[in-house]
């Protein structure tokens, strides 16, 4: 929500009204990931998410679109200057085609490392926190001030120590501040970004967390889920709704403040089975808003229609039925 005289008014008033982003619904649309491997190595393979997703998409009741990238991507030296030339003749013009879709769709920019770079993992051996640090400086100068780009600070951290990563978290919130940017920012845990693992383990970690702006309220825990046997995201077949692992982290979030939780990435294959669990999970996504403030599923974007978890409409613009069936009924504007 942008901070409208309505919303100046109500703060001004004798109870706190905490801002607060709308009921958030859509998709991954890939492709400046291509192909990001899950130890921060990038082979250069980047494509462009086609734009007329996002007219498709938003025409349809999605408000909210991740736009993956490759760190080596944006800034080709590590901790060097963001490539300006692909910032605005490529990111920059899939990030505005998002936007213009409909005045309520927002976009997620996101980092989409693993919490590393070729191999080596942020002030654990790898990066240092400024190095880290510094892409989000940047990128705050370029998209700051703005409630509806929400910046996903990175895709998917695993296999690290925890209390030292909330430290690069620490940073480069404090970082993203300093450079005067007053956006929404989607604080990751480990386990691959993992809902279920987050209340016991990244999470309490991460609610010390603090934002200079004062408040939790622009602080989103950022959680992933899949509904494969081994919540990979990588098989055709779901074998669960995540009710109870969705349950047990709301009940979570309200224990601990009241703080809320966006499901950045989920999704299943266009089979009977995902269908119907998909469509049971977002369809408690959305009932659990706002402590669930919403969910984008993988993945549309630069992914063909074949791809196992495709969700990319087909070139003669239908939809695909996991797409139909599960997602846009449970989309914020039906
Ligand atoms: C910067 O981006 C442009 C456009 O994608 C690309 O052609 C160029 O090679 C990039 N520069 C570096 C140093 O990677
Ligand atoms: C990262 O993983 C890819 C794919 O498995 C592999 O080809 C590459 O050598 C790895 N890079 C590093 C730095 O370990
Ligand atoms: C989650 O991640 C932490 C830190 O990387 C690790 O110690 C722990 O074993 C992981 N838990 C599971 C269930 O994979
Ligand atoms: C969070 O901060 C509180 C207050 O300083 C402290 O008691 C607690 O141990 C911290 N939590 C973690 C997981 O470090
Ligand atoms: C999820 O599955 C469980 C067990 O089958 C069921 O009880 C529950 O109602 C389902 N949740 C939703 C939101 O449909
Ligand atoms: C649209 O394309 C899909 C995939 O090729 C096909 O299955 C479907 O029948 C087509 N629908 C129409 C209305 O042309």
């Amino acid at each position: 929500m942008k901070y409208t005289g309505t919303t100046f008014a109500l703060l001004g008033a004798a109870t706190a009204v905490k801002a607060q982003l709308i009921r958030l619904g859509g998709v991954n649309t890939a492709g400046y990931d291509f192909t990001v491997y899950t130890n921060g190595s990038f082979t250069n393979n980047a494509e462009t998410p086609p734009a007329w997703e996002y007219a498709h998409f938003s025409n349809e009741g999605a408000n909210l679109y991740r736009i993956p990238f490759a760190w080596q991507e944006m800034t080709p030296t590590l901790g060097g200057p963001i490539n300006l030339t692909f910032f605005y003749e490529n990111y920059d013009t899939t990030v505005q085609a998002a936007l213009a879709s409909s005045p309520n769709a927002h976009a997620i920019v996101d980092l989409h490392n693993y919490a590393r770079w070729n191999g080596e993992i942020i002030a654990q051996g790898g990066p240092t926190n400024e190095q880290y640090a510094s892409i989000w400086s940047q990128i705050a100068a370029l998209y700051g001030n703005n409630d509806r780009l929400l910046f996903g600070i990175m895709n998917e951290p695993h296999d690290l120590d925890i209390p030292t990563w909330a430290e690069s978290v620490q940073y480069a919130v404090n970082a993203i501040r300093a450079a005067g940017a007053t956006n929404y920012l989607l604080l990751p845990g480990s386990n691959y970004t993992s809902a279920q693992t987050f209340p016991t383990g990244a999470g309490p970690y991460l609610l010390n967390v603090t934002d200079p702006l004062g408040g939790t309220e622009k602080l989103i825990f950022d959680v992933h889920k899949y509904l494969d046997y081994d919540n990979s995201g990588t098989h055709a077949e779901c074998v669960t709704n995540n009710t109870v692992v969705l349950e047990t982290l709301v009940s979570w979030l309200r224990e601990n403040g009241d703080r809320q939780a966006i499901l950045s990435e989920t999704g299943g294959g266009n089979t009977a089975s995902c269908e119907l669990y998909l469509g049971e999970e977002l369809a408690y996504v959305k009932s659990a808003y706002p402590s669930l403030v919403g969910f984008s599923v993988w993945a549309a974007g630069a992914f063909a229609t074949d791809y196992i978890l495709s969700v990319t409409p087909n070139a003669n613009g239908t939809d695909q039925p996991l797409w139909i069936d599960a997602v846009r009924p449970n989309l914020p504007v039906p």
